[in-house]
């Protein structure tokens, strides 16, 4: 007897097909299944389970594309290959955009019919395969919805485990789109807190009175329109954690109450006379150099000491270039499902390009690259053909800065200078549209805005 190579689910309504079949796949170590039509399949295969079914398009009853419908409704992943009469190839091509495997036209040679079954097991086994390893990656190289492989990612993802489950304050630094509010997501999740809220407040979006009375809520009457009482973001996040997404855009007089939340545990509605106690967990976000605001007199040092407590910096991804490849996998993952696309990869000339990129925007930049690629793609494979003109048309030296000028600046200058030019691109080819400028870098248009006036970018110039 030879060896099992897998389960084939013949559905036929010929008899003299089962016969056949069933003869010539038994001798050649398969199982097999019979079933004679489509309702009969159907049944079967809402709780067996088959390595490859051959499908005979024309049965009476339930028509054959129906029942690949139903067939790829319970399971997606079934490798099906279409039988069909010489005169329905049409029908064929349809069922292969519904996703057969493969198809094979009657008559046919039974080494034909053998060659095509053993290539499209080969396939399912490499599937298969593919599956397993990225199951293992993201076991091994993720963090909630973190994914990294690289030394810092692994310190970073050591770091939260570390700190999770304490009650420390912690400060995480890093550019825009590294991931911050991910890590205090994750940080919130790995604490006993995950049953409680984590809120976030969006301290840059509010002028600093209604941020005080969201973050502090109100009584009746506190002020004009505070037409009743109103409980704020500190009480919501009652033992849950309170997520500033960027602190150096608090005020100064706020920053003020933040500290005796901090030390005392305790504060008062806006207007109110009633000490509230709550138990939040403080963790803040930055993409500001915050000793320079304190030097600057725009941030507070005491409040600084108290929330450095635990500083997480994250790393630019331009440090991290051996993370790309799986950051790549996993959004495609994410939008191929989105956009219901079998998309299975991107081609070797495609990475050496995102590879050769600097990333200013981040994470969150090539996510968006990835999900336009996805929504533009015709093929399997990203290609070329998808990514944003200004990527292909980069000379591969183009980030680097002239020697000469290099040596005679110093490092926050060079670094200036270098922003300026990533945004002077971005804004030349968004045609002074800062909105979409931010966007193709990854950055929020009210980032973008305040980086435009800090390096004293004159937008005007450009026309
Ligand atoms: N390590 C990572 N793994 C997977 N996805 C990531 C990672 N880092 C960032 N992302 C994704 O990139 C996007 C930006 O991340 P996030 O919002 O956390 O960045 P941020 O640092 O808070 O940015 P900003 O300063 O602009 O607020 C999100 O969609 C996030 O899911
Ligand atoms: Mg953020």
């Amino acid at each position: 007897m030879t060896e099992n190579k897998g389960t084939i689910h013949v559905i036929d309504d010929e008899p003299i097909i089962h016969e056949v079949l069933s003869q010539l796949l038994t001798s050649e170590g398969y199982d097999v299944e019979l079933s004679s039509s489509g309702e009969e399949a159907l049944e079967k295969h809402s709780s067996q389970f088959f390595d490859v079914t051959l499908l005979d398009l024309l049965m009476p009853g339930l028509d054959g594309i129906e029942v690949l419908k139903g067939i790829r409704k319970v399971d997606p992943q079934a490798i099906v290959i279409i039988i069909t009469a010489y005169a329905s190839v049409e029908s064929a091509i349809s069922a292969m955009k519904m996703g057969a495997y493969d198809y094979i036209q009657k008559p046919f040679k039974h080494e034909e019919l053998l060659i095509i079954i053993a290539r499209a097991l080969e396939h399912k086994s490499l599937r298969d395969e593919n599956i397993r390893l990225k199951d293992e990656l993201s076991r091994r190289y993720g963090f909630d919805n973190l994914i990294g492989q690289s030394q810092p990612m692994q310190k970073i993802f050591d770091l939260i485990r570390a700190t999770a489950p304490t009650r420390s304050t912690i400060l995480i630094q890093g550019e825009s789109g590294t991931g911050k509010e991910l890590v205090a997501r994750a940080i919130h999740q790995n604490s006993e807190r995950r049953h409680f809220p984590f809120v976030v407040v969006n301290s840059g979006s509010l002028p600093p009175d209604l941020l005080e009375s969201h973050l502090f809520g109100h009584v009746k009457g506190a002020f004009t329109g505070a037409v009743s009482q109103k409980s704020g973001l500190f009480e919501t996040a009652d033992r849950g954690s309170i997520f500033f997404d960027e602190i150096s855009s608090v005020g100064l007089e706020t920053q003020a109450k933040l500290l005796r939340v901090m030390q005392d545990k305790e504060f008062m509605r806006l207007g109110g006379t009633k000490t509230i106690r709550v138990d939040a967990r403080i963790i803040a976000a930055t993409n500001a150099d915050l000793e320079e605001l304190i030097g600057r007199k725009a941030f507070r040092q005491d409040l600084f000491y108290r929330l450095n407590v635990i500083k997480i910096e994250l790393p630019p991804l331009r440090e991290r270039k051996d993370d790309l490849p799986l950051l790549v996998n996993h959004f495609i993952d994410i939008y191929s499902r989105e956009n219901k696309k079998e998309i299975e990869g991107i081609s070797d000339d495609v990475l050496e390009i995102l590879e050769g990129y600097d990333w200013p925007g981040n994470v969150r930049e090539l996510e968006n690259l990835i999900e336009r690629a996805i929504v533009l793609s015709k093929s399997k494979l990203i290609t070329r053909n998808t990514l944003p003109p200004f990527l292909l048309n980069r000379r591969p030296e183009s980030g680097d800065i002239p020697a000469a000028e290099a040596g005679e600046q110093g490092f926050k200058d060079q670094i200036q200078d270098y922003q300026k030019k990533v945004i002077l691109n971005a804004l030349r080819r968004a045609k002074g549209v800062q909105k979409k400028a931010a966007r193709s870098l990854g950055l929020k248009p009210t980032t973008l805005n305040e980086m435009i006036k800090r390096l004293k970018i004159d937008v005007e110039s450009l026309f």
